[in-house]
């Protein structure tokens, strides 16, 4: 299961990936902005993340408009790792070496043709483990530091 999640600026790709998500057979549950009106990103992302975090969802897909925004929210919900990818290489890489559970893209930044490619490679690609889970772990250990809370 996925979560789909966009603010005002990210609605129309939102709309082109849930189609496409449609097409492969992917099951998906919406969030955000569903009628083009504006709707502030740090709600979106962290109504979608808790998706995620609670095991509603295995992982998510935020739009906004740079993706910048949306990213640096989720970024501050604890277990998830949001990746802004621009392309195929950061979405592979962010799979394998980050284990990333959130893919973040700016709706006014790139197309819907590269976004669904990027999103392909997202989904269809393993976290490698070994090395990368102990640096995983560090990420996890700062989430955790007490001067943080
Ligand atoms: C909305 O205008 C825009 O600020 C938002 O979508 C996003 O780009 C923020 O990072």
């Amino acid at each position: 299961m996925i979560a789909i999640g966009s603010d005002h600026a990210g609605w129309e790709l939102k709309k082109a990936l849930m189609a496409h998500l449609e097409e492969i057979g992917e099951k998906y549950i919406e969030t955000g902005c569903t009628d083009g009106k504006s709707i502030d990103y740090p709600a979106v992302a962290r109504d979608t993340c808790e998706l995620v975090i609670s095991g509603k969802a295995d992982r998510a897909v935020l739009i906004c408009g740079t993706g910048i925004g949306i990213s640096i929210s989720a970024n501050k919900v604890k277990g998830i790792r949001a990746a802004l990818c621009t392309d195929c290489y950061m979405a592979k890489y962010t799979r394998l070496h980050n284990d990333a559970n959130v893919l973040c893209l700016g709706g006014r930044v790139i197309g819907e043709g590269l976004a669904t490619e990027i999103l392909d490679t997202f989904l269809s690609t393993g976290f490698e483990g070994g090395r990368h889970q102990r640096r995983i772990d560090m990420i996890a250990d700062i989430e955790n530091e007490a001067k943080y809370k």
